[in-house]
């Protein structure tokens, strides 16, 4: 059975959306590990609750980015894992581990991808005034929320949302995309041509 390994910095609710998915086996994998940057992020007790070992990369115990990143990198290496999910993971990752897992990392956004990467997605939307918003599953490149786009759900911007009610809404067609996501990566079936992904 394939694996795969997660990487959070918080609340981890799209962690607990693969753990659910993973017991309603609509995920058939194995989640080998949960990586954190942040030793008081609430994933860790979905991790303990799940089974699932957790690894701490306190961020602020590291000299400097580079060794936070080498780090990583080992710790990404040791899991074995098929797969790398960022699930709320807060940091950009370096070239390096991009570069040691090409095509191998998926990333959840909050947003309708190319639209409105990077922080506060859901707050850029409403200060834009579009009508649709919504979440994108995509591989990780080097760049901000800027890799081939694997899923994507649209939700619309009501004119009395505000961030959180806007925010919320998104976050349940999070918790859909994402496991569907991993199910049809580790089934082999992303293609990746150029900036598109097949799926097959
Ligand atoms: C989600 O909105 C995700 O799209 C973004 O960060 C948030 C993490 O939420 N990257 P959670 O930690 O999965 O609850």
């Amino acid at each position: 059975m394939k694996g795969f390994a997660v990487l959070a910095s918080g609340r981890g609710s799209n962690f607990q959306a693969l753990i659910d998915a993973m017991k309603a086996g609509e995920v058939p994998a194995r989640c080998l590990r949960l990586i954190t940057d942040n030793p008081t992020a609430y994933a860790l007790e979905r991790a303990g609750k799940a089974g699932i070992p957790a690894t701490v990369l306190d961020f602020g115990s590291f000299p400097d980015r580079a060794a936070y990143e080498e780090a990583l990198l080992r710790k990404m290496h040791a899991t074995g894992a098929d797969l790398f999910v960022l699930a709320g993971y807060m940091r950009i990752l370096g070239r390096e581990i991009v570069d040691a897992f090409p095509h191998r990392i998926l990333n959840i956004h909050p947003a309708l991808l190319p639209c409105f990467p990077g922080l506060h997605a859901q707050r850029q939307a409403l200060e834009h005034g579009v009508r649709v918003s919504g979440c994108s599953v995509h591989l990780v490149d080097p760049g901000t929320d800027t890799g081939p786009i694997v899923l994507q759900r649209c939700v619309r911007v009501e004119q009395d949302d505000t961030e959180e009610t806007l925010a919320a809404r998104i976050l349940a067609e999070e918790h859909r995309i994402l496991p569907e996501a991993v199910r049809l990566f580790l089934e082999g079936r992303l293609e990746v041509r150029g900036r598109r992904v097949i799926i097959r």
